[in-house]
């Protein structure tokens, strides 16, 4: 088989190392691909949000399968364009890719259908936002309607900053068009957890769980970013706690779409809180987590093209989808400055010396063969281990060997609840 990747960062080369290692797989290129997806695949220079370039690539070059990773390209009905000319392509329809691509969307839905999670209200005036957050009571969560890489969420702990970041939503336009129209809702509190899901419209089977360490500095403090690392399993789970999950948030996500007549097919990703009023939903994303994804694939027993066949053809239920059984951890390596400004092109250094699996983000490999810093989250190291102590141990022992110029990462990923 033919396989295209569509992305470019730690996840698409989690899924490149996964597909490589398939039977089935002949030929690999990744649109556009980093300093480490080079070393597997033929990394081929389109951005992933170049949907009509991709679409003309794919169908000259004959792909048997192509894997649209990022939610931009999903938004932009990637794969609504593959499959009408005829290519195989895993990942939700534009309409199904709403669930993250609109806030306002998902939560509306959720209510319909009875899906819990936190209380809200919707806005796209701002004096009516403002109005109603002097009815409220803080801690207090903000968050603009669009895509916002992960940064358009407030958790406000005062009325006044809750004021301030609706204003620099809806009017200084600080997230873009995003911010048109901002949810205001109940903070939750308990532990985090992530859900992936592989879905064929019907059927959603759970991945293992994880847990992902959303803020910049160690001790959950700092602003937040994409993810600075995360671990499996994400909570020590009872088989009824996951029935649970599955009853009561999953299976009801899957029908709900269906009713709307948007079958959802590709990685489901259900980001929870688990409150003392059981699970909640944080929010849907249309695609594999960043850096779950690099924690949670290693483990993954079963031939992947076999999965994403399956996704497609809507047959899930017949296969049987086996893990490893044991804990992993993934460790972020980032630029320092990141989630904010930082410097590219340091050169990474003890790559070679490095015995774990090393997932590359923002890197690039130069013409001599040099890899340098081309990102703010540069790469993950993986480490795995019969209990999570061990795998954190030994994700870190891995990380230990690489070093760039200010490269910053966190000391304390798996260590809290994140
Ligand atoms: P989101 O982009 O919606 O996943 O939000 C990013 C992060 O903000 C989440 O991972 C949570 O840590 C936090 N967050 C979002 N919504 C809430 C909420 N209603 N209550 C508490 N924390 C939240
Ligand atoms: N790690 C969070 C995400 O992928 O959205």
């Amino acid at each position: 088989m033919k396989v295209l990747v569509v992305g470019g960062g730690g996840r698409e080369h989690a899924i490149c190392t996964k597909l490589k290692e398939s039977s089935k797989v002949d030929e690999l290129f990744c649109a556009p691909g980093n300093g480490g997806t080079a070393a597997i695949a033929t990394n081929v220079d389109i951005k992933a949000t170049d949907v009509d370039k991709i679409v003309e690539y794919a169908k000259e070059g004959s792909f048997d399968l192509v894997v649209v990773a990022p939610e931009d390209p999903l938004a932009l009905g990637l794969v609504d364009k593959l499959s009408a000319v005829g290519i195989r392509a895993y990942g939700p329809s534009a309409d199904a890719a709403v669930i993250e691509s609109s806030k306002a969307f998902s939560k509306t839905l959720m209510k319909k259908y009875n899906i819990p999670t936190a209380k809200y209200e919707l806005f796209d005036d701002e004096a009516k936002a403002i109005a109603y957050l002097d009815t409220q009571e803080a801690p207090i969560v903000i968050k603009c309607d669009g895509l916002a890489l992960g940064k358009g969420v407030i958790i406000a702990q005062t009325i006044e900053d809750a004021k301030k970041a609706v204003h620099e939503m809806m009017s200084d336009h600080k997230f873009g068009s995003a911010g048109n129209t901002v949810v205001i809702e109940e903070c939750m509190v308990g532990p985090e957890l992530t859900v992936l899901a592989f879905a064929d419209g019907t059927t959603a089977v759970p991945m293992i769980s994880s847990r992902d360490h959303k803020r910049a500095l160690d001790g959950d403090k700092g602003l937040n970013t994409g993810g600075m690392g995360a671990v499996t399993p994400g909570a020590d789970l009872s088989e009824e706690d996951n029935k649970r999950i599955y009853d009561t948030i999953i299976d009801p996500t899957m029908k709900a779409l269906a009713a709307e007549g948007r079958a959802f097919k590709g990685t489901i990703y259900f980001g929870l809180m688990l409150t003392k009023d059981g699970p909640r939903v944080v929010e849907y994303n249309c695609r594999f987590g960043d850096p779950e994804t690099q924690a949670i694939l290693p483990r993954l027993e079963t031939d992947i093209v076999d999965i994403f066949e399956a996704t497609i053809d809507g047959t899930l239920k017949d296969i049987d989808i086996k893990w490893k059984d044991c804990c992993s951890c993934v460790v972020v390596a980032a630029s320092g400055g990141y989630p904010e400004s930082y410097e590219k092109g340091f050169e990474i250094k003890g790559l070679e010396a490095c015995d774990h699996p090393v997932f590359h983000a923002g890197t690039k490999k130069l013409d001599d063969g040099k890899i340098v810093t081309s990102g703010g989250r540069v790469l993950c190291v993986y480490g795995e281990g019969a209990t999570l102590d061990e795998a954190i141990d030994s994700a870190y022992e891995g990380l230990a060997h690489i070093s760039f110029d200010k490269m910053h990462f966190r000391h304390d990923i798996g260590r809290t609840l994140g």
